[in-house]
């Protein structure tokens, strides 16, 4: 096993020696966003100031209530986890948390019951420390259970926390939300998920190219677990970590290929750009795939003209929501590309002689 590298601390070596030590063929086995799940709040990368903020509570106690909102895969559970680990110790932990997700039963007799119980339950903690219920996927449980949980809050409010996880905080009643610190998590940086992911490869010894590090991060679009996950399956798949095998992995369009059909646009030549298009279709990718990769590559090419670009985008824009609406053949994608290469055509190329 390498040596983790500095600041990055020890929880993968720890996660990773204690697969070792079930056995070769467990470590093996064990996903790498398992393996890699930090351990404390130092090795969550990303959202530094709300992190910061939560290792100051780790370290005071006293927790607020709090729901912790985000898209998936960018260490939600993670933090909370962290938190109520550094905050209570190895020793309480397992007394003074109650951990509930989707997959748990979570309708309003739980809360009245379950949760009730656990929050009347005696349990000795050091002073400005509370019991901790983790609501993770809150956005889940039902308005009834929600409304059911208002009163809990504050008549235990002085022994027992709550700290919700959710994707999406406007599934979580106002009534909630006004007991609670909301910390939004914002997706990571293109340079966070290439630290954590390089920290990986080291670990795992995994050869990873400059394409292929930046094709892990332009699919997995902010989100750390999606970015590990097709990391393990490329290294898993392929061996060498390079560009075109991590495409060939996620299944979707390859960026160049995208890039050369808006250029192509962009250079008026609408036979190349079709011919381009004709190709990705054939190769069996959907329209919102072909649509999806257009945008975001025509977001990040340089090369365009400004005035193009937010052409481009919009018209873009439009093909995507009609294809959400549901027509989603070939023509509205070449329709597309042909209105693309219109747009830098002079008009006088649509003169019809007389
Ligand atoms: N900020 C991060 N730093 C380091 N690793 C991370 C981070 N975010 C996610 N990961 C990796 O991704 C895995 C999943 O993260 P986590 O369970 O915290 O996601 P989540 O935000 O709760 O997502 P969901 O909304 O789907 O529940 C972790 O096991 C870890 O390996
Ligand atoms: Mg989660």
């Amino acid at each position: 096993m390498v040596q983790p590298e500095q600041g990055e601390s020890s929880s993968a070596a720890r996660n990773g020696s204690k697969a070792s030590a079930n056995g070769s063929a467990t470590n093996f086995e064990l996903p790498w966003v398992e393996k890699y799940r930090p351990v404390y709040l130092d090795d969550v990368v990303g959202n530094t100031e709300t992190i910061a903020r939560l290792k100051i509570i780790a370290k005071d106690g006293n927790m607020p209530h709090m729901i912790i909102s985000g898209m998936p895969g960018i260490g939600k559970t993670t933090s909370i986890l962290c938190l109520a680990r550094q905050m209570l110790g190895g020793a309480a932990y397992k007394e003074a948390v109650l951990e509930l997700n989707a997959s748990d039963e979570r309708g309003i007799d739980v809360v009245r019951n379950r949760i009730k119980a656990f929050a009347q339950k005696k349990v000795t903690l050091p002073p400005g420390r509370h019991k901790l219920v983790i609501l993770d996927e809150a956005d889940s449980m039902t308005a009834g259970a929600q409304q059911a949980l208002r009163r809990t809050m504050e008549i235990y409010s002085a022994t027992t926390r709550f700290a919700f996880a959710c994707n999406q905080s406007n599934k979580i009643i106002e009534a909630l939300q006004s007991r609670c610190a909301i910390l939004r998590y914002a997706r990571l940086t293109d340079a966070q998920l290439v630290r954590r992911l390089r920290h990986i490869c080291e670990a795992e010894r995994v050869d990873v190219t400059d394409d292929g590090m930046a094709a892990l991060v332009f699919s997995a679009e902010g989100d750390m677990r999606q970015a590990v996950n097709n990391l393990q399956s490329t290294a898993a798949g392929f061996g060498i970590v390079n560009g075109d095998n991590v495409f060939k992995v996620v299944d979707s369009p390859h960026p160049v290929k995208v890039q050369a059909m808006v250029r192509a646009c962009y250079e008026g030549k609408v036979e190349v750009a079709l011919e381009t298009l004709q190709e990705l279709w054939d190769l069996g990718y959907s329209s919102h795939d072909i649509i999806s990769t257009m945008f975001r590559v025509t977001k990040s090419m340089d090369s365009l003209s400004e005035h193009s670009k937010l052409e481009f985008i919009r018209e873009i824009g439009f093909t995507h929501m009609r294809i959400l609406e549901g027509v989603q053949t070939l023509l509205q994608l070449s329709g597309c590309v042909a209105r693309l290469c219109k747009i830098n055509m002079k008009p006088d190329a649509f003169v019809l002689p007389k």
